[in-house]
């Protein structure tokens, strides 16, 4: 069956979205429930936010394992999604804001934040922010947050670099500021990564995943980018 006929039948025959609560367990006695869609068919999922993707595990274990260097920082996270990277880190500052391209996700994302509440003592905010240089952009302060972080931005290599377009408008210039970015390396995007990170002048280091993740799923990567 071709792609167009799949298409046809998916409209006359809605594919039903289910709800699921996923579980998790990081570091530091963090548990987390997320609500979010079974991934069913990535060319029908409405959206690629309303689900926990692998990588965000990663991130979510390395904020909690590394915590002091998340302390009360003014922390932002792109493309949340379902949110948990910024959750986890809302346990180590009052300052978060949660930000996606797609305000589809925004309602599972706040009920998210409600289910786990007890993590923080103030809650994040969550605003519209799509990379690269748009309207959106404009409702922020430029430079002014500590630390960037986002979890499975990488899938398509033209959106690397409005996404290091806006990390380099939004992180304070600080030397310490960092963006942190984990990932599954699924078409060998490291190339474009490396040009792109020199491009905005940043230092790209790698994290060893088995510092802290038992048994990291294939291709999965972290880096951390700091000014030069
Ligand atoms: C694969 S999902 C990852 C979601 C979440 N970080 C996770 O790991 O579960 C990619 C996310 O990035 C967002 N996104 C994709 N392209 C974007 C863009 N150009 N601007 C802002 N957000 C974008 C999507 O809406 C989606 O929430």
């Amino acid at each position: 069956m071709s792609d167009d006929e799949s298409y046809c039948l998916t409209d006359i025959y809605p594919i039903e979205q289910t709800i699921e609560i996923y579980k998790y367990t990081f570091f530091d006695n963090i548990n987390l429930k997320i609500k979010g869609q079974e991934l069913q068919n990535v060319n029908t999922q409405p959206s690629t936010g309303l689900l926990p993707w692998p990588a965000s595990s990663i991130l979510a274990n390395y904020i909690s394992k590394y915590n002091q260097e998340f302390k009360d920082k003014n922390i932002l996270e792109l493309g949340s999604g379902v949110g948990i990277g910024a959750l986890v880190a809302s346990k180590y500052t009052d300052r978060v804001m949660i930000t996606d391209g797609d305000d589809k996700i925004f309602d599972l994302l706040d009920e998210n934040l409600q289910l786990n509440q007890e993590l923080f003592r103030i809650k994040p905010i969550i605003k519209l922010l799509l990379w690269g240089e748009n309207q959106t952009l404009q409702n922020f302060e430029f430079h002014s947050y500590d630390t960037i972080i986002g979890s499975d931005l990488i899938y398509v290599n033209d959106s690397i670099d409005p996404l290091f377009y806006t990390v380099d408008k939004l992180l304070s210039m600080n030397s310490e500021s960092t963006f942190y970015l984990s990932f599954l390396d699924r078409k060998n995007h490291l190339p474009v990564i490396e040009k792109v990170s020199l491009k905005y002048k940043f230092n790209m280091i790698s994290i060893n995943l088995n510092d802290f993740i038992e048994k990291p799923i294939s291709n999965s990567k972290m880096f951390k980018f700091t000014r030069m």
